[in-house]
């Protein structure tokens, strides 16, 4: 009744602004658009299997990013019979929809873990808990997450080869990232010796954005910054996004990699299912297959060759631990017997920025969710894939920042300003996607919530401060224990930061922003007015209570030498000490790259392919 009712007033509306229709397409052209993109999606998701054998010769945990290139560079080789394990369940028609993006926070797709309460971090959301979403789907996080392709810069890559990891640095992973590109920005693309249009992953630029976005890039000319393409030579400067997108839509791994060989004979999945423990031989110390839970029932399947963890930064130290490889004294408190003792779980790592940075604007084009969920607007995303819904909510634009060398176009970015066409008053779910406390953000956002508006998270890529992955206890059921550390390091952090705070301020001021009567926005958070609006004292006390993750987490089980004492795996990504374990996710990195770490990642997974490909004496192309 209330869903014909719905229709009845749809229909209304659309003869009524059929004019308007005429140029955006129409309800007809909608609704064969949304049957094409669910056959689209019916077509290419892999099915769960129905049979799951007794063994395999690989095993992978978790379909995330890091997953999904490996699944699909593996089978490449017939011989190699490969089970890949999934906690979360099938990815959905609607996650492909840009604009959904933040609302996929609040689906069964995100584990959704919180982090440990702080002094220095976190201090204005719920019960001091900063929100960490990580992505329970096929696809991983790369199905919750902005699509925003970063590389990083080459000094990341040879400063992890540089610390003894040979072929990880930058003219020997290059390839791996061109690998899965397939750019299809025209001027971009013309750089071969950056880009390359024959990968799996499409990056482009979306359809639709604000005019915001071009006076970003203009103030930053203003200022004396220049537009770049951040994916190639230098990152020194200001840019559109380059986005994991195609024709509008979300390109997740699961996308990208799994759909086109959703016909491989010899790639298993299991979907919905948990894996709750590494089987290791303790005499042997060989990994040789894994328990996990799937619909109820428990199954034991062994691995040939090796068992592959990819559940990424939070999930795969807490799966070594359980099976026994960690850092022996917690494991004995959790009444876990040790089979290695490894520093699992330590040197955890994120990128972080003060929240809520708002400027205020005397026009309409900013994006309010209430313009933006418009029946025109979404006819006309289903009929053509363009238009408000077609973009990543307001996620534009980007700009890196070398603040030790301010004057170099060479330089090593330790500052990141990103750039939103909106605020956290601009759609509702940014409030319950962060967990801010309902008291702070009704006293400092409440006066401003129907206005236009725009915000920069001044995010910091080279963090000092480490955080730490615990068990809660030995059940895998129970989430394990997040201490992100936050700002625990000497103030290296805070003063980055800053840096970036003053930066977004003076761009506001800009003739370009200045178009738009432009203001920051000065209502105190109420723990930081004493300080003084706008003292340098002010926003460290700010960038303390509004902490935004911007969910780069990684590093829990570092890469390293034998002789380095925080490592877990070695270069070849091997778990010291057993056999027959390898560690293929972002928690492979000793350092959080100058980057978004969804790049970075199936730059790893593919060079880890070759790795075990050429281990087991398959040619590498
Ligand atoms: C909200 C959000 C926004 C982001 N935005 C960006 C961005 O714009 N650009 C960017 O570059 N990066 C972004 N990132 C980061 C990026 O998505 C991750 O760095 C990347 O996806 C990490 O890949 P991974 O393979 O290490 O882990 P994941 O992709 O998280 O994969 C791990 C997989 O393992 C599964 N798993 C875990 N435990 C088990 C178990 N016990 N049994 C079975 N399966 C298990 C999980 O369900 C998951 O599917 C974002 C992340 C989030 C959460
Ligand atoms: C460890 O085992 C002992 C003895 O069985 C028990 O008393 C204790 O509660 C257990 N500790 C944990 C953390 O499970
Ligand atoms: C993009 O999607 C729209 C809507 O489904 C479709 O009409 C169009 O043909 C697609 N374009 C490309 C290049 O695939
Ligand atoms: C916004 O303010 C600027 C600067 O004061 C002014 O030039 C512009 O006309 C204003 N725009 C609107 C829509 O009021």
């Amino acid at each position: 009744m209330r869903c014909n009712f719905y229709i009845l007033i749809s229909m209304t509306y659309v003869i009524l602004s059929s004019h308007v229709m005429a140029q955006r397409g129409s309800i007809f052209e909608a609704v064969s658009g949304f049957i094409r993109d669910s056959q689209r999606v019916l077509n290419g998701e892999l099915p769960d299997s129905e049979e799951i054998l007794p063994d395999y010769d690989f095993i992978i945990i978790g379909a995330g990013t890091a997953g999904c290139v490996l699944a699909n560079r593996l089978t490449e080789v017939e011989d190699f019979k490969v089970l890949l394990i999934e906690a979360g369940g099938s990815e959905q028609m609607f996650m492909d929809i840009p604009v959904l993006t933040t609302m996929l926070q609040f689906t069964d797709a995100n584990w959704n873990y919180r982090t440990e309460p702080q002094e220095s971090g976190c201090i204005g959301m719920r019960a001091g808990r900063c929100a960490w979403p990580r992505g329970r789907v096929v696809g991983g996080s790369s199905v919750l997450h902005s699509m925003m392709h970063t590389r990083g810069n080459w000094r990341d890559y040879d400063r992890w080869a540089g610390n003894g990891n040979p072929g990880w640095d930058y003219k020997s992973v290059l390839r791996y990232f061109k690998k899965s590109e397939n750019m299809q920005i025209p001027k971009l693309a013309k750089n071969k010796k950056f880009h390359s249009t024959s990968g799996e992953m499409t990056l482009q630029y979306p359809s639709w954005r604000t005019p915001l976005s071009k006076a970003f890039l203009q103030a930053g000319i203003e200022t004396g910054g220049k537009v770049i393409d951040y994916n190639a030579e230098n990152q020194i400067g200001y840019s559109i996004i380059q986005f994991t997108m195609n024709n509008g839509t979300r390109m997740s791994a699961n996308r990208a990699f799994l759909y086109p060989i959703r016909d491989r004979k010899n790639l298993h999945i299991a979907k919905n299912a948990l894996v709750t423990r590494i089987l290791i031989d303790p005499w042997t110390k060989r990994a040789y297959g894994v328990k996990f839970n799937k619909d109820g029932k428990k199954y034991v399947i062994s691995a040939r060759r090796e068992v592959i963890l990819s559940a990424g930064a939070i999930n795969s130290p807490q799966i070594l631990m359980i099976s026994g490889i960690g850092p022996k004294e917690h494991l004995t408190e959790n009444n876990i017997t040790t089979i290695v003792d490894l520093p699992v779980g330590y040197n955890l790592q994120d990128h972080w920025a003060l929240g809520g940075l708002t400027f205020t604007i005397n026009s309409t084009d900013s994006i309010r969710s209430e313009r933006v969920a418009t029946l025109e607007n979404i006819i006309e995303y289903f009929s053509y894939h363009t238009g408000p819904l077609s973009a990543p909510s307001g996620t534009e634009a980007i700009a890196f920042f070398d603040t030790k060398n301010p004057h170099s176009d060479d330089g090593y970015p330790d500052l990141e300003l990103l750039f939103v066409a909106g605020s956290l008053v601009s759609q509702p779910t940014y409030k319950e996607a962060f967990s801010i406390d309902n008291n702070v953000y009704d006293k400092v956002y409440g006066p401003i919530k129907n206005k236009d508006t725009w915000m920069v998270f001044p995010m910091l890529l080279l963090p000092e401060s480490k955080g730490r992955i615990k068990l809660k206890n030995k059940n895998p059921h129970h989430k394990p224990l997040i201490y992100a550390n936050y700002f625990s390091d000497e103030g290296h952090d805070q003063k980055v930061i800053l840096k970036g705070i003053r930066k977004a301020i003076e761009l506001s001021k800009t003739k370009a922003f200045q178009k738009y009567n432009s203001k920051l926005h000065d209502i105190p958070l109420p723990n930081c007015a004493r300080h003084g609006f706008n003292s340098d004292k002010y926003w460290y006390c700010a960038m303390k209570t509004i902490t935004n993750t911007i969910y780069h987490h990684c590093c829990t089980n570092k890469m390293g030498p034998n002789k380095d004492p925080e490592a877990v795996v070695d270069p070849r990504l091997r778990v010291y000490g057993i056999q027959g374990l390898r560690v293929v996710d972002a928690s492979i990195m000793p350092h959080v790259p100058a980057a978004h770490t969804n790049a970075p990642t199936m730059m790893i997974s593919e060079k880890a392919a070759d790795m075990i490909k050429e281990d087991w004496g398959i040619p590498i192309y």
